[in-house]
């Protein structure tokens, strides 16, 4: 590939600089495409990332084995971080591209390889132009598909060795259409957690039920009974889901079985209905099949928090979105999504905002059929550039 140096471009000029140079990065997009690599395994995607950030004048330094941050640093100011994921899925891709993935069993099927694309466009863009004032700091993520990824490079030391004043991302989005941006002010996206539980009762003759202690009735019970957590514990103005996934105990109709498993998932957006039906569930479980007998061993699983985007930086991207792109390129009425995104744990942190990038008519994400649309990777990287160059200018904020 050859992204080479030129003249700096005038402020305002972003969009047609980078349009005039998106075949170099879709080519470099197609080159990550080719070559996917899993969670905390990343290193020749961060090697790639590393040496065309340092080519283009980054100060490049290393968080955790494969997470790249980046410093541009261009006088006093405020600080912004924006990030990207890297990493791709143990899915065998099926998408027939001529550049698909030539790792069998593995495939950017999530568009990560596109994220990462749209932010070095902008990075290169930015590094030759240096219209603003102040510190940028690119992160680019290992490990978001398995959830591990932000949290290791904050207890890395992410905030503290690279301070920012607010953080921001990006998901593609099938089904949204490509060159449209959906913005959600607070929770965007599902905090998701698991639950296990072990109904032990007695084992039995299925002639003989007075003998024994059934746990498929108790957990029956159990079941309808944890119906009641969504209509009576939680506030009804207030999102929560409660998934029995999977049930499983007994081998044969005459046999009354000694357990029953169970697998449950969680979804919610405010931390105090993720805490309510964390200490609700485990409670109603051992209790109704307390009643009959039995006992419950329940295992509650944390996963990832709610992605809670601040009003004030949703507001802001979204204006900047409406003056860079124009207002078509805003979705209106654009919901929070039940799907889950670690850069949740970022937002713990920092204020900040994720943006969902339509991605047009695409197989849906993590299908071995998804295909990144390479026409957002301009508008989105012209986003970014907007983003740095207004945050940083240390104008009024008038989102
Ligand atoms: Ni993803």
């Amino acid at each position: 590939m050859n992204i080479a140096a030129s003249v700096a471009t005038p402020a305002g000029a972003a969009r047609s600089d980078i349009a005039e140079r998106i075949a170099d990065f879709v080519a470099l997009r197609h080159e990550f495409h080719a070559s996917p690599e899993l969670a905390f395994r990343e290193k020749a995607t961060s090697l790639r990332i590393a040496d065309l950030l340092a080519r283009w004048g980054w100060r490049v330094e290393r968080l955790t084995e494969t997470g790249v941050i980046a410093t541009l640093e261009n006088g006093p100011g405020r600080s912004l971080g924006i990030r990207a994921d890297i990493d791709a899925l143990p899915i065998a891709e099926a998408t027939g591209l001529p550049f698909a993935s030539r790792v069998p069993g593995l495939m950017h099927a999530c568009g990560h390889d596109g994220h990462t694309t749209i932010l070095l466009a902008a990075a290169e863009h930015l590094a030759r132009t240096r219209n603003f004032t102040g510190t940028l700091r690119l992160i680019f993520q290992p490990a978001e598909e398995i959830g591990a990824g932000a949290r290791a490079l904050i207890d890395a030391g992410l905030f503290e060795r690279f301070p920012v004043d607010a953080i921001f991302g990006l998901h593609n989005w099938p089904g949204l259409p490509a060159g449209q941006f959906g913005f959600v002010e607070g929770p965007a996206m599902a905090a998701v957690d698991k639950i296990d539980v072990r109904v032990r009762g007695k084992g039995g003759h299925g002639a003989e039920p007075h003998l024994a202690i059934d746990p498929i009735v108790a957990t029956s019970h159990a079941i309808a009974a944890l119906q009641s957590v969504v209509s009576r514990n939680i506030d009804p103005r207030e999102m929560a889901v409660v998934t029995v996934g999977s049930i499983h105990g007994g081998e044969a109709s005459n046999v009354i079985p000694a357990e029953v498993e169970l697998k449950l998932t969680l979804r919610s957006y405010a931390p105090e209905v993720r805490a309510r039906l964390r200490d609700r569930i485990p409670d109603l479980f051992r209790n109704v099949v307390a009643g009959f007998g039995a006992e419950a061993q329940v295992d509650y699983h944390e996963g990832f928090p709610a992605v809670i985007n601040s009003v004030a930086e949703t507001r802001l991207i979204r204006a900047i979105a409406v003056g860079t792109l124009g207002p078509d390129a805003v979705a209106e009425g654009f919901r929070p999504r039940t799907a889950s995104e670690d850069f949740a744990f970022y937002l713990h942190h920092r204020p900040g905002s994720f943006v969902f990038a339509g991605n047009g008519d695409s197989a849906a994400l993590h299908s071995p059929e998804y295909r990144f649309n390479d026409d957002i990777i301009a508008p989105a990287a012209t986003l970014w550039v907007a983003l740095a160059e207004r945050f940083l200018t240390g104008e009024p904020q008038n989102g």
